[in-house]
């Protein structure tokens, strides 16, 4: 009986164990999203500077638009900003998927 009990006991362990790996932080895949969207819809002009376009991971290019505060950055993307098309041309995209992606464009350029 001793040696069930054990199998059981790490059964349910090994379950618990992998339910927890499985169970996706809230972020992480926010992210994994966001990266999605950003390299389907935004990085064809912010991977390369298009148009003038702040790039991907250049700190001195979004340094002082982050300074201009988040819903400043959120309202241009939504809405468009000189060259910058509303929803990055993607009518589609949620308010939220796009604050996302400028949440993570923002986080891997500063
Ligand atoms: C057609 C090219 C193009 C695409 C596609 C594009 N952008 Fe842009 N984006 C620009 C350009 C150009 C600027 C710079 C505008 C300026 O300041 O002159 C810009 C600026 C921005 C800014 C900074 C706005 C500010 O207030 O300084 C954010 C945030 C942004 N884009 C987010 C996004 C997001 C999110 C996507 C994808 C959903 C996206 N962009 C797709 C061209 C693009």
């Amino acid at each position: 009986m001793k040696a069930i009990q054990l199998f059981a006991a790490l059964l349910i362990g090994g379950a618990a164990t992998a339910a927890t790996a499985a169970a996706p932080a809230p972020a992480p895949a926010d992210s994994a999203k966001a990266e999605k969207i950003y390299k389907a819809t935004c990085m064809a002009c912010h991977g390369a500077g298009v148009l003038g376009a702040p790039k991907f991971g250049d700190k001195a290019a979004w340094g002082p638009r982050v300074a201009k505060g988040k819903p400043a950055l959120y309202t241009n993307a939504l809405n468009g900003f000189k060259m910058m098309p509303p929803r990055g041309g993607n009518p589609a995209l949620k308010d939220d998927e796009v604050k996302a992606v400028v949440d993570y464009m923002i986080a891997k350029s500063n």
